[in-house]
Parts: C-alpha cells; sequence; structure tokens
C-alpha cells in the first residue's frame, strides 16, 4: 500500500503545524533551562524548590536569594549557617509593606523598619522579625512553602 501524495494545502498545514509545536517546545526547554541554571525551580503546585548548591546568591552564610512570591507570599531565603537555610516572608511586620534588600539588611520602603539578614527586626517602627515561611531541607534542595 502506498501514501497518497498529500496536497498542497495540506503539506503547508503540516509544515506550519510542526513549527509551531517546535516553538512552543522550544521556549519551554529555553525556560526550564533558565530555571535549572539559577537553581530554583517552581512547582506546578505553589512551592518552589531551591538548589542551595547551585544559587549563587546562597554561596556564602548571609547570602540572600530572592524567590518573588510563594503562594502569594514575597519570600525570600536566606543561608544561616554551613548547612542551614531559612525562608523569610518580606512583608514588613509593621503595615505589610514588602521589604527590599539594602546593603546586607532588609529595609522597608514605607516607614524606615530595617531587619537582619536573617529577619531579626533591628530598627522600628516594625516591633517584631520577619515570619518564617515553612520550608524543609532535603539532599541539597530546599522546598519552601
Ligand atoms: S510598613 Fe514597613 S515600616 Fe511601616
Amino acid at each position: 500500500m502506498t501514501a497518497a501524495p498529500l496536497d498542497a494545502s495540506r503539506r503547508a498545514f503540516l509544515v506550519g503545524a510542526c513549527g509551531l509545536l517546535a516553538a512552543g517546545l522550544g521556549s519551554a526547554l529555553l525556560a526550564d533551562d533558565a530555571q535549572a541554571a539559577s537553581g530554583i525551580k517552581r512547582r506546578a503546585n505553589g512551592q518552589v524548590d531551591v538548589t542551595v548548591a547551585k544559587v549563587p546568591a546562597l554561596a556564602k552564610v548571609g547570602g540572600a536569594a530572592l524567590l518573588g512570591n510563594v503562594k502569594g507570599v514575597p519570600t525570600a531565603v536566606v543561608r544561616t549557617g554551613q548547612s542551614t537555610y531559612q525562608a523569610l516572608n518580606l512583608r514588613c511586620t509593621h503595615q505589610g509593606v514588602p521589604v527590599t534588600l539594602q546593603n546586607g539588611q532588609w529595609s522597608c520602603p514605607a516607614h524606615g523598619s530595617a531587619f537582619a539578614i536573617d529577619g531579626a527586626v533591628t530598627n522600628g517602627p516594625a516591633q517584631t522579625s520577619l515570619a518564617s515561611v515553612k520550608s524543609v531541607l532535603n539532599k541539597g534542595v530546599l522546598t519552601v512553602a
């Protein structure tokens, strides 16, 4: 049995469909590659896996890596020791404005509160430290939230 030759319009459709498929796969692979390169990967369930050895910002104690929003919470991971890490909720404990990393500490742009890199409050009006976000370290991967 021989296959019937494709007419020109059907052949053009198939070539176009394959091109779109290839383009789609290409962008997906690029996105995955970029995440793998940074060591930070968001799971479908919203949790974020941080392969700590692959994140340059976590190479030294006191380093911090921003994760963006994790399940709706602005979050960072801080290396607190040789093999300890802490995920922080970056909402200021005064009135909830997200803090930013400046000169090795967290600063709130709203009213000037400041927090040490591990989240401990160092300057008011905030009265309490940044909250922790649940995280579990397993075989070099910190799973956050
Ligand atoms: S909200 Fe951060 S100091 Fe007021």
